[in-house]
């Protein structure tokens, strides 16, 4: 008998510093921990001009497609490999290139809406929604939008002010009653601390999972 693998969702709005939380919980996990990023589930906008994918409202829910990232997720829980794709905020689009991502202990699912659709809720062990204040994460937005995705500064804030703030209030602060722990303001290293603990007691090799290799060693020399 093999261990669960062990699920985490991590949500919380822009900027709210969830990629640092789901990094350095990977980092303090003992075990291999692959980071499935929703971002790269926008959905594939190739058929329209980049004119057009400038005025997409990405983050409106049905921005991504949930099918995929379900079934990826669902092949990787079966213990199968899969080709995730890859985003590129520059041009607002899938790239063309996929990487593969092997089957693992744990599973950290990040992104504004983690805890959004059912199938992911129900997939997840565990249900974290980082809280940051509004105004750290504009600003961390402003900074990482001008400076690594090349945009400029009056198109960051008429996108956060017409939706972004909006689509956060409307859509993914609510996703927080779906938290089994909100962490305050982002990398929290006690939260990081208690996070790990929790991951690490659920895919060591426990009392229940020697009693099942146990029976399975019995059953293996019953059938020869
Ligand atoms: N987004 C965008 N342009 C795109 C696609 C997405 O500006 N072509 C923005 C959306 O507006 C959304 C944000 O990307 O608000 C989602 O990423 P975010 O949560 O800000 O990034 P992370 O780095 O994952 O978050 P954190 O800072 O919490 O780690």
């Amino acid at each position: 008998m093999t261990i669960p693998t062990f699920v985490i969702g991590i949500a919380g709005g822009t900027g709210a510093g969830k990629t640092t939380v789901a990094r350095e919980v990977a980092d303090t996990v003992g075990e291999a921990v692959t980071r499935i990023p929703i971002d790269n589930y926008y959905e594939d906008l190739s058929h329209m001009p980049l004119e057009d994918r400038e005025e997409v409202n990405y983050d409106h829910p049905d921005a991504f497609e949930w099918e995929l990232l379900v079934d990826q997720l669902d092949s990787l829980l079966m213990g199968q490999p899969i080709e995730m794709p890859q985003y590129d905020f520059e041009i607002h689009n899938r790239t063309d290139e996929t990487v593969t991502v092997s089957p693992s202990d744990v599973i950290v699912v990040e992104g504004i809406f983690a805890l959004y659709d059912e199938d992911i809720l129900d997939m997840c062990d565990l249900r974290v929604f980082v809280e940051t204040d509004a105004d750290v994460r504009i600003l961390r937005r402003i900074r990482r939008d001008v400076l690594e995705r090349g945009r400029e500064l009056a198109g960051v804030i008429d996108q956060y002010l017409s939706t972004v703030k909006p689509m956060h209030e409307q859509f993914v602060d609510p996703t927080k009653k779906n938290a089994d722990v909100i962490i305050p303001e982002g990398a929290n290293r006690m939260a990081v601390d208690l996070l790990a603990e929790k991951v690490e007691a659920e895919t060591e090799d426990g009392p229940a999972e020697e009693t099942a290799r146990a029976w399975e060693a019995v059953e293996e020399s019953d059938r020869t």
